[in-house]
């Protein structure tokens, strides 16, 4: 072998190495962007929640991109269109929001917090661009709620009108398009009236039709991360978090995600998901979204978003 083949081979290996490293490498993946959505009742910067988080983030991702989703002008709105709206419209300004941003173009990875979850999942379902790479879903309730008892003393009065009228009255269409909590209502003993009238969740569960696109779109995400936190007492039921729920037609016995029809029919690519290893099933023995910072460090920022 002469010597100008000898560096014509270091040359090229060096080039492929160089490639490696800016395209693929460690570098990208680190510093993956992160998007935000926050919970019923929160906002995108208050500095005791999302405010906190965000800081926590880029103190251990360093130069990372973190995006907290609000919705309206200020904080006040932001935490009103945690109540009042229609879901539906707020997910098509998140989707407009998320393609607009330079800094995302590439991908980026999500958590949602309490509802924030189930938002975020629509998000990648119905807006491949930019796309989602992994969804964090911490408290998420992906087969909806049939019941919010507890849900923070502060809004105590607000919670309970909220659940008095959504036993009566969810699926009726103003209240639908009112009030977000209605939207991701599932009665078990009305199954009919819920598949028929949800104008959010039954629509990205596929419980209708089976829109392939939102398949499709879900089954991008490498990784799907479910949160459910054991001792909560504002989410019911609690199964919900992983993406179980009550079986039909009755509200006490419980059925996990893989004994759903969801999963049995795969109307939304679970089940695929599932078998691939795509799904995470993780559990916090704690109150809706009392986890540590440690725990968050460890169990979520340096297993999923970061390379390995
Ligand atoms: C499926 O979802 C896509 C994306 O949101 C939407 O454009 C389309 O109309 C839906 N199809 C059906 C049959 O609902
Ligand atoms: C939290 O939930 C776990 C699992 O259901 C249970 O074993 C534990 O006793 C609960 N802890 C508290 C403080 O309720
Ligand atoms: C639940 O009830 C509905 C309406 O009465 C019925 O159509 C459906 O077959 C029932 N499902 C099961 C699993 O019993």
């Amino acid at each position: 072998m002469n010597i100008l083949n000898i560096k014509l081979i270091f040359i090229l290996f060096i080039i492929n190495t160089c490639q490696y490293l800016s395209c693929e490498g460690v570098n990208s993946e680190a510093t993956r962007p992160v998007v935000l959505w926050h919970g019923m009742g929160d906002s995108c910067c208050f500095s005791f929640s999302l405010g906190a988080i965000k800081i926590i983030i880029q103190e251990q991702l360093p130069g990372v991109y973190v995006k907290s989703i609000k919705i309206g002008c200020d904080e006040i709105e932001d935490v009103a269109n945690s109540y009042y709206g229609n879901v539906n419209n707020q997910i098509d300004e998140v989707c407009n929001m998320l393609e607009k941003d330079e800094k995302l173009k590439n991908g980026y990875n999500a958590i949602g917090f309490s509802q924030g979850g189930q938002f975020l999942r629509a998000v990648a379902q119905k807006c491949p661009n930019p796309p989602m790479k992994k969804l964090i879903s911490l408290g998420g309730q992906h087969q909806g709620v049939y019941g919010l008892p507890n849900c923070g003393s502060m809004q105590y009065k607000m919670c309970d009108y909220l659940r008095k009228m959504l036993n009566y009255a969810a699926y009726i269409r103003p209240i639908q398009e009112r009030f977000v909590q209605a939207e991701y209502w599932h009665d078990p003993l009305k199954e009919e009236e819920y598949k028929q009238g949800s104008i959010f969740l039954a629509d990205i569960n596929n419980e209708r039709v089976i829109n392939e696109t939102y398949k499709k779109n879900l089954q991008q995400l490498e990784a799907l991360v479910l949160v459910k936190f054991d001792n909560d007492t504002m989410v019911q039921p609690v199964e919900s978090e992983w993406f179980g729920f009550y079986k039909p037609n009755q509200s006490v016995e419980l059925e996990t995600l893989q004994q759903s029809l969801i999963y049995t029919e795969d109307r939304l690519g679970l089940k695929q998901m599932d078998l691939n290893g795509k799904i995470h099933f993780l559990s916090v023995q704690a109150n809706h979204l009392q986890f540590t910072d440690h725990w968050f460090k460890e169990q979520i920022i340096h297993k999923y978003l970061t390379m390995s």
